[in-house]
């Protein structure tokens, strides 16, 4: 890490009231600060959350405090001097208000000006992550999905990289299967001598086609076909590797064309490459006693309403619960959906200002992504909803058998899915998997190349199938159960991508979209509204060649990344290809017309860098400030939760806080020029570092 590496912002927040908890309550010396951005933005920058649940906790133990609000005075008393913080005030029943000293805001930032951005990388706890993304499948056309994969997996890694963690880029491939039998005997009967060349089966997607043609209409072929799989899966017949070797090059050609497009870097580790691990981790699971015989199948029976920690809905006293910062009772009741719904539990009296508080909180935490909705009858009770409803939601998941005792308070026990399909590892032809590929997989994962977190990126449609990847390893301890410990899985599920009909995105011609047409349009409509702005005459050939390209690609992927990666979305080239609004072109063009404020200037901004002073003397200037020093908490926050559309939203955000800064502040020519030329010049560098994490290529002029 660079030596001026500083972390987010809220951790060094965190930093300085560590100390004070310390000093406060030495006897809790394994509470951890909590710290969050203020929910009322107007009074403060970022608050203390620690004062409630410290006073639950030292309460019954003969405490000199008494109450909250107190200790969260003292809190605040014993805060070592920081030239960070500015005031602090106490809020309600003790939560810290904390105004950042704007001084140290811009002292930050001339700091990162000098020391790079990457100063400001967050510090994650995972040492070595796996990103499994794009993974299309040999001889078939990849679509769109896949491309879904690409960016959001590339996005993914980029972020963790940037966050100093290990990334191994795993491209999965479906290079591995039954398929092959009909692909190869099919390719022996065409190209008899064996000799192919890409024009032969250039259209993969065809000759995949044709031979399953083959292989529906002739049983004699079928016959052969299968003798095939097992030839090539027994690896002693050269010929039937070969043929399998030229099939998944070709395909591999293919894939290569849209991965250079799109600039994206995977490192090729197909199915085929753990085939010889399957027996091994199949006999650790068997050892294990987890795999049984069904029909003469072999599974995995996946257990059923495993529970986790309880959550409290009812204190002992009778009281409802401060359950962890909020009041949110999580209750998946739809387990075909990704998208849980979350029951909020709030205190019962709607006047003391703490509940106000924690339900400020929920907002903030639902418009960062996770859905927290209370449906009753069909009634949306989103920003609506009151305390009115806590009895009726407790009510609701009482009738439902979900609240049980726990030591007089009143839990909800969270049960994860039940009725599950067990899980096929050996077929009734002993044949492998999927399934047994990706188990095999993970234990290599696990044990050979020792990756702490491993992340896949699929549809939502194989959320089911890692599920029970993932119960079966955690069965098998090669998970913890906890899922807060490491070595963890995450499935990283997105949307369909649909078309302006609302039905799955195809093109007329074909019925697969072939990625790299889609990409050749993109940049098509860009070069030609660039040559519209009369830019051919302006700009050098090359130059208009590498800004269409950016700004083409660019708008693909940040119209996949914007939205929440759970939603479908509809691909729509004019939207994406807007200048106005939440789009890449707009961003791509703000991010441009920042740099040529500054080269207009005519100031030398490495100089100015050396030797001028930030100030952030207007309202604008510092929230522009605030929110640079934020980029470390956005990324954090999208590494964290695995939702690139949050660096998206930040990176929004950022632009319009530019917008509104530079729509009152005058740059060149004002008193203020060297100061303000600093603020768009930190602001170019973290709008091109965002788009840098983004896979996105900026541009200077426009
Ligand atoms: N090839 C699969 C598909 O196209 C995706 C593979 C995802 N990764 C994995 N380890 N299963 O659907």
């Amino acid at each position: 890490a660079p030596e001026h590496h500083t972390g987010s912002l809220k951790e060094q927040i965190a930093k300085v009231f560590e100390v004070s908890l310390k000093v406060t309550v030495p006897d809790e010396p394994e509470v951890a600060p909590l710290i969050a951005v203020c929910s009322k933005k107007e009074a403060a920058d970022y608050q203390c959350n620690n004062a409630m649940s410290l006073w639950s906790k030292i309460k019954g133990k003969g405490t000199e405090f008494r109450g909250p609000q107190p200790v969260g005075q003292a809190i605040m008393r014993n805060l070592p001097t920081s030239d960070m913080i500015e005031s602090c005030s106490i809020a309600g029943p003790g939560f810290i208000n904390v105004k950042l000293s704007t001084q140290w805001i811009a002292k930050r930032i001339q700091n990162m000006l000098t020391d790079g951005i990457d100063t400001w990388a967050p510090r994650l706890s995972v040492k070595r992550a796996i990103v499994d993304f794009s993974s299309p499948n040999i001889a078939k056309e990849m679509h769109v999905g896949h491309l879904r994969s690409t960016i959001i997996g590339d996005t993914i890694a980029r972020m963790l990289e940037y966050s100093k963690v290990d990334v191994l880029r795993r491209n999965h491939v479906g290079d591995w299967g039954t398929q092959f039998g009909m692909l190869i005997e099919f390719l022996f009967e065409k190209f008899p001598d064996g000799e192919v060349t890409d024009q032969d089966i250039g259209e993969l997607e065809l000759f995949y086609k044709a031979s399953k043609q083959r292989f529906d209409g002739d049983d004699e072929f079928k016959e052969r076909a299968r003798k095939a799989v097992v030839a090539l899966q027994s690896g002693k017949e050269e010929k039937y590797q070969k043929a399998w070797a030229q099939i998944c090059e070709i395909s591999r050609r293919g894939f290569e064309k849209v991965y250079e497009r799109l600039g994206v870097h995977l490192e090729e580790m197909g199915e085929s490459f753990y085939n010889p691990y399957i027996p091994l981790a199949l006999k650790e699971l068997n050892d294990k006693g987890l795999i049984k015989d069904d029909e003469g199948a072999k599974v995995i029976k996946i257990i059923e309403g495993k529970k986790a920690l309880p959550l409290v809905a009812t204190e002992k006293d009778g009281r409802y619960s401060y359950a962890s910062t909020d009041f949110a009772a999580l209750w998946s009741r739809l387990p075909e959906e990704e998208v849980k719904w979350i029951i909020l539990v709030i205190l019962q009296s709607g006047t003391e200002e703490k509940y106000q508080k924690a339900w400020a909180q929920i907002c903030e935490i639902n418009r960062k992504g996770s859905k927290i909705v209370y449906q009753r009858q069909g009634v949306h009770l989103g920003e609506s909803l009151n305390n009115t409803y806590i009895p009726l939601a407790l009510e609701e998941l009482d009738d439902k058998g979900l609240i049980e005792d726990d030591e007089d308070a009143k839990v909800i026990k969270i049960i994860e899915g039940n009725k599950v399909p067990p899980l096929i590892v050996t077929k009734t032809d002993g044949g492998y998997n999927y399934a047994s590929t990706d188990l095999a997989a993970l234990w290599y994962r696990l044990n050979e190349e020792k990756a702490e977190w491993i992340i896949y990126v699929t549809d939502v449609g194989q959320r089911e199938h890692f599920k029970k990847i993932f119960a079966a390893a955690k069965s098998a301890g090669w998970l913890p159960a906890d899922e807060s410990k490491y070595p963890k899985t995450s499935h990283v599920g997105f949307g369909l991508v649909l078309g302006d009909d609302g039905k799955r995105f195809r093109t007329r011609s074909t019925e697969v979209v072939k990625l790299v047409d889609l990409l050749d349009e993109a940049k098509t409509r860009c070069k030609a509204a660039l040559v519209e702005r009369g830019k051919m005459a302006e700009w050098t050939a090359e130059e208009l060649e590498q800004t269409a390209e950016a700004v083409g690609y660019g708008a693909v992927k940040y119209a996949d990344l914007k939205n929440n990666r759970l939603t479908n979305y509809t691909f729509n080239f004019d939207q994406m290809l807007n200048d106005k609004g939440n789009t890449a072109v707009y961003l791509l063009y703000a991010h441009a017309r920042i740099c040529s404020i500054i080269r207009k200037s005519g100031k030398d901004i490495e100089q100015l860098k050396r030797e001028g002073q930030m100030l952030l003397q207007t309202d604008d200037e510092r929230k522009l400030g605030l929110h640079l020093l934020q980029f470390a908490e956005a990324v954090e926050e999208a590494c964290t939760n695995l939702l690139p559309n949050v660096l998206c939203e930040y990176l929004y955000d950022l632009s319009e806080k530019f917008t509104s800064f530079y729509s009152e502040c005058k740059v060149v020519g004002s008193a203020e020029e060297t100061s303000r030329l600093l603020l768009c010049e930190a602001t170019a560098v973290v709008m091109r570092k965002c788009f840098h994490l983004l896979g996105i290529t900026p541009v200077y002029k426009i």
